[in-house]
């Protein structure tokens, strides 16, 4: 039996979904490009927003780092896909590890992720300055807090 890793983390390591790139000059494209400090591992994370309703209805990600890296980013896309940029900015990377079972020395791998879809988003504001101010009013930080728990539909159960 392999010890090392868990096994959903194999599942995305081995078949990662959502790999890939979009055009990085397309207006309604997000690219956010982060490294993790402690190890040298990147991460690119890049979305597709539909500007109507500040929907990210694609997403993609190339990772050249370590196994949970990788897995980190597979489920991110999973994740985020469907979500407005609100949604997808207040995920963070211990719900990612929770999910992933990640090991504390492998924290930083899910803060690649949390980092990168952060980056993308801003990115995608960057270039599209007048949808922050529409939509989130601002800063944002007076918004109620969402459940990300609640927008998962297929929660695996424990095995
Ligand atoms: Fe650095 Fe995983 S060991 S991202």
């Amino acid at each position: 039996a392999r010890r090392s890793y868990h096994e959903k983390v194999l599942d995305h390591y081995n078949n990662p979904r959502n790999v890939g790139s979009m055009g990085k000059n397309q207006q309604d494209v997000g690219t956010g490009l982060v490294g993790a400090p402690a190890c040298g591992d990147v991460m690119k994370i890049q979305i597709k927003v539909d500007p109507k309703d500040d929907t990210i209805t694609d997403v993609k990600f190339k990772t050249f780092g370590c196994g949970s890296a990788i897995a980190s980013s597979s489920y991110l896309t999973e994740l985020v896909k469907g979500m407005t940029l609100e949604q997808a900015s207040r995920i963070r990377n211990t719900e990612i590890a929770k999910e992933l079972c990640l090991p504390p020395v492998k924290l930083h791998c899910s803060m690649l992720a949390e980092d990168g879809i952060k980056s993308a988003i801003s990115n995608y504001y960057s270039k599209n300055p007048k949808a922050k101010t529409t939509n989130l009013g601002g800063t944002g930080s007076s918004m109620p807090k969402i459940e990300v728990e609640t927008l998962r539909s297929d929660a695996p159960a424990a095995t």
